[in-house]
């Protein structure tokens, strides 16, 4: 390998030059991957110093791929907490249940792990200006780096179907927001033509260097537990691409000696939007997209994951599973990660734990197992389901409150 960092596509394994803009494999038209040369990596990690410095995204600096580090882009990302709840362990008896909360990112989402690096390229390959598609979270992340970097953003997205909190977090940072009367798998295409025909930097998660910010995720899981990988991680899915950059995670670290055992890749969907699911229960090489898709989580309101190929590699890979949910399971599981943890997260972020119960439940998980749930954004991002079911405050004169009180 010539450069430390490679495009290497997925499907017929070619290579390509990482200095090139490409989001597809100009050969075959598969997904791309950035392939690590492992053997460089291991010689400029510093294991004791690892250990001392604090967890963000750019302590991992030898396994990120960029080359100019005067050029990162930065906002303070990752380092996000491990929590132990061991009021849910005790209601459901499971082992360990650990909520990886990733709603504490700058922008609430986990997408800013995969931001900081991404717009770190889009400068080092000299981008005039960055675009994606997005559900919410993706938009509001892209919009924030971008304008730390100076960048013009665009961002398109289905009309009405974007929380209300992530909305306004893209337009806040200044993007140019286009809504279009069509779903995300719709948006998506169309900036893609648009990104592809020149003009600006794709920043979806089909640029992999995306997940190489997320994939440091697993990374610092690792190490919140002490160097012990959990028997399995569980991940809503959209996209796609959190779980595969999770996977990938775990995969470089166990390529480097660091971790034995790969925990278990499980991947939850709406029963709304369950391409994936579908395919890993009928046992299928190919997954086939759902039209119309539905759900209250809008953030994984996806029909036709463009990184499904590599959710079901990085599911049945390590061993994992997949399981969809209700709109009710979803709300259900996010009012009971609140009120028994304090943990406030989104609903697409509550479909891990809704999930996690369900294969427990069906004896698919053993109640034996340490199980990671990715919590991927934040409650204050989607308020308005939650306002609805938990009910509105009581409203009452002034005087009447002592009233209810005593
Ligand atoms: N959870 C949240 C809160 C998300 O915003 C997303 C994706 C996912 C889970 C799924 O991750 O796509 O990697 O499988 N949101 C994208 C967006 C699609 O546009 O913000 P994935």
């Amino acid at each position: 390998m010539g450069a430390w960092f490679e495009y290497e596509c997925i499907e017929c394994r070619a290579r390509w030059d990482p200095h090139l803009v490409l989001y597809q494999c100009p050969r075959c038209g598969g997904l791309l991957e950035i392939e690590l040369d492992l053997e460089e990596v291991r010689e400029k990690v510093d294991r004791g110093r690892w250990e001392r410095e604090p967890l963000r995204v750019w302590k991992y600096r030898p396994l990120l791929p960029i080359e100019d580090e005067g050029k990162i882009v930065t906002l303070g990302e990752g380092g996000t907490p491990l929590y132990r709840c061991r009021r849910l362990e005790e209601r459901w008896g499971i082992r360990g249940i650990y909520v990886k909360y990733e709603g504490a990112n700058p922008t609430g989402s986990f997408k800013d792990r995969g931001m900081t690096v991404g717009v770190t390229r889009a400068l080092e390959l000299g981008a005039r200006a960055v675009a994606c598609a997005s559900t919410g979270n993706t938009s509001a992340s892209l919009a924030a780096y971008a304008a730390k970097a100076g960048l013009p953003c665009l961002v398109i997205l289905p009309a009405g179907k974007v929380a209300m909190g992530k909305l306004a977090q893209a337009l806040a940072y200044g993007a140019r927001v286009v809504a279009i009367r069509g779903n995300f798998d719709r948006a998506l295409s169309l900036v893609r033509e648009m990104c592809e025909a020149g003009g600006a930097y794709l920043l979806n998660s089909v640029n992999p260097f995306r997940p190489q910010g997320q994939k440091t995720l697993a990374f610092e899981v690792i190490e919140q537990l002490d160097w012990r990988p959990p028997d399995r991680v569980v991940v809503p899915m959209g996209n796609c691409a959190n779980i595969w950059a999770i996977y990938k995670g775990f995969l470089e670290f166990q390529r480097m000696d660091l971790i034995k055992e790969m925990p278990r890749m499980t991947g939850i969907q709406a029963e709304g939007a369950k391409p994936i699911v579908d395919a890993i229960k009928r046992g299928l090489d190919r997954f086939i997209p759902v039209e119309n898709p539905e759900t209250i989580a809008t953030a994984i309101r996806i029909g036709n994951p463009v990184n499904g190929p590599k959710a079901l590699r990085a599911i049945r890979n390590s061993g994992g599973t997949a399981e969809s949910v209700t709109d009710e399971e979803i709300v259900e599981a996010q009012l009971l990660l609140a009120r028994t943890e304090g943990i406030g997260v989104e609903p697409a972020s509550a479909a891990s734990l809704a999930g996690l119960k369900k294969l427990v439940e069906a004896g698919e998980v053993d109640r034996d197992e340490v199980v990671v749930c990715v919590a991927t954004g934040n409650l204050m991002k989607d308020p308005e389901e939650i306002v609805r079911v938990a009910g509105a405050p009581l409203e009452v004169e002034v005087e009447e409150v002592r009233g209810i009180l005593a």
